[in-house]
C-alpha cells in the first residue's frame, strides 16, 4: 500500500542530509553518485494522511497564530495509551519546539553554572551540546559492553551520582546511537537512584516509535513510585517530522511541570507552530499504519544489512539494532579509526556515515550507519564498503 522504495525529491527539499554543500564541509569533495547515511533522517515519503492535512491547512489560505487546541492533547493520551500502554494526564502535557530544543529548557530550567548533568556514552551528541552551552559540567557514565550489547554501569553510576550530585540525568531511552531498549528493571533501578539523589530523570524517547526486536517501556510506566520525571518525545523520528521543529513533554510532578513551564515562558515558547501542531495529531490519529509499514521495511533493511556483513564483510560487526533505523557497527578489526574508515568511505566509496567517534564518548571504533532509506540504496553501499574495505 506504502511505497518506500520510492525516491522523495529530498534535493529539491533542501535536506540536510543530502545538500551537497554541507556535505562536502562535513566529508570533503565526494563522488556525484554519494549515499547519504549520516543523519537521522529517512529518506521516504510522508504518509498520505499527513501530507493530505497539510494541503488541507494551506488551502484555508491563512496562518495565522494558533494555539494548543484540545485535539493535540486526545492525540497524545490515546497514541500513549494504546502504544505504549500508559495514562497521560491532560496537564502534564507540554506542547515546545524540537526535542533538542526541550532538553536545552530543561537545562537552563533545572541548572545553573557549575552544576553536572549526568548521561550515558556514547550518546547523542547534542545531549552533550545542550549541557555544554548551558555551561554546566558534563559527567559521563560509560555503558559496559557485554557479548555485543550495551548494558549501564550501575554500580559507576551509583558513585557518580553521590559524588557530582548531578541536577538532570539525560537518559536516551531508546539509546542512541545502537538503538538499545532498556529493560524495566535497568529503568526502575535508573529512576530509583534518581529519587534517592534528588536528580531529574529526563527520558528521551524519541526512537519509541521504531521497535523491532524486544519491548519498549515508557518512562511513565515508573511514575507513581518516581516522580522526578521529564518525558520528552515527539513522532520527528518515527514519521520523519524533524523539520516541523515541534515536539511536547509530558511532566507528572506539578512543581517540575511549573519550573519548566516558566522556562519556556521566559523564551517565549507559548504557542504552536501551525503545522507542527497539525503533524503531530494527524501522525498520532491517522498514521499508524503507515509506521507499522514503515518499520517493516526498516527491518528488512537491517536484517538483509547484517546478513550481507556477515557474509561478506567480516571486519565489520553490527550490533543488533532492537530499535530505531540507526545501525551502530564495530569497524575496530579494520584496524582503522573511525575517522579514517569514515573518510575512507565517504572519499573513495561516497558512502557517507556518521564518524562514531561523534558520539560524545566512547564511539571510537565504531561507525553508525543510517538505514531509513531505499533497499537498492542500502545494498548499493554495502557493495561498495565490500569493495573497498575486503581491499585494505
Ligand atoms: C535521542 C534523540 N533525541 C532527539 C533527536 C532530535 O529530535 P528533534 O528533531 O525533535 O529535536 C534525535 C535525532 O536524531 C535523537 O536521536
Amino acid at each position: 500500500m506504502y511505497h518506500f522504495d520510492e525516491i522523495a525529491d529530498r534535493v529539491s527539499e533542501k535536506s540536510r542530509k543530502w545538500d551537497r554543500k554541507i556535505i562536502e564541509n562535513n566529508f570533503g569533495l565526494v563522488s556525484e553518485d554519494f549515499i547519504p547515511m549520516w543523519i537521522a533522517d529517512m529518506d521516504f515519503k510522508m504518509p498520505p494522511e499527513l501530507e493530505q492535512a497539510f494541503h488541507a491547512a494551506i488551502s484555508r489560505g491563512v496562518l495565522g497564530y494558533t494555539y494548543c487546541y484540545e485535539e493535540f492533547y486526545e492525540a497524545v493520551i490515546k497514541w500513549q495509551s494504546d502504544m505504549h500502554h500508559v495514562t497521560v494526564e491532560k496537564e502534564w502535557v507540554t506542547l515546545s519546539y524540537g526535542t533538542v530544543s526541550t532538553i536545552h529548557y530543561v537545562i537552563q530550567a533545572f541548572c545553573k553554572s557549575g552544576d553536572c548533568v549526568l548521561m550515558n556514552t556514547p550518546v547523542y551528541d547534542p545531549f552533550d551540546s545542550a549541557a555544554e552551552k548551558q555551561e554546566v559540567r558534563r559527567i559521563y557514565n560509560s555503558l559496559k559492553l557485554v557479548e555485543g550489547r550495551y548494558y549501564i554501569d550501575f554500580e559507576t553510576l551509583r558513585s557518580q551520582l553521590e559524588k557530582y550530585k548531578p541536577k538532570v540525568y539525560l537518559f536516551c531511552s531508546p539509546h542512541n546511537p545502537s538503538g538499545r531498549i532498556w529493560s524495566l528493571e535497568e529503568m526502575t533501578e535508573v529512576a530509583r537512584l534518581c529519587k534517592e539523589h534528588n536528580t531529574i530523570l529526563i527520558a528521551d524517547e524519541v526512537h519509541g516509535e521504531h521497535i523491532h526486536y524486544g519491548e519498549f517501556h515508557s518512562a511513565l510506566k515508573l511514575n507513581e513510585e518516581y516522580e522526578n520525571l521529564i518525558l520528552v518525545t515527539s513522532p520527528n523520528k518515527g514519521f520523519n517530522l524533524g523539520g516541523l521543529k515541534t515536539s511536547y513533554s509530558i511532566i507528572p510532578n506539578e512543581h517540575i511541570r511549573n519550573r519548566f513551564r516558566k522556562k519556556l515562558e521566559q523564551n517565549s515558547i507559548t504557542s504552536p507552530n501551525v503545522f507542527g501542531i497539525i503533524g503531530i495529531i494527524t501522525a498520532y490519529k491517522k498514521c499508524r499504519p503507515w509506521l507499522a509499514e514503515v518499520n517493516r521495511y526498516i527491518r528488512g533493511n537491517y536484517e538483509f544489512f547484517q546478513s550481507y556483513i556477515e557474509k561478506n564483510i567480516p571486519k565489520l560487526q553490527v550490533m543488533k539494532m532492537e530499535s530505531s533505523y540507526l545501525a551502530w557497527v564495530d569497524i575496530k578489526k579494520t584496524g582503522l579509526t573511525s575517522g579514517e574508515i569514515t573518510n575512507l568511505l565517504a572519499l573513495k566509496a561516497g558512502v557517507l556515515v556518521e564518524n562514531g567517534d561523534h558520539f560524545v564518548k566512547d564511539g571510537e571504533g565504531y561507525i553508525r550507519v543510517n538505514l531509513g532509506t531505499q533497499k537498492y540504496r542500502v545494498l548499493e553501499a554495502l557493495k561498495r564498503m565490500e569493495e573497498i574495505l575486503n581491499r585494505n
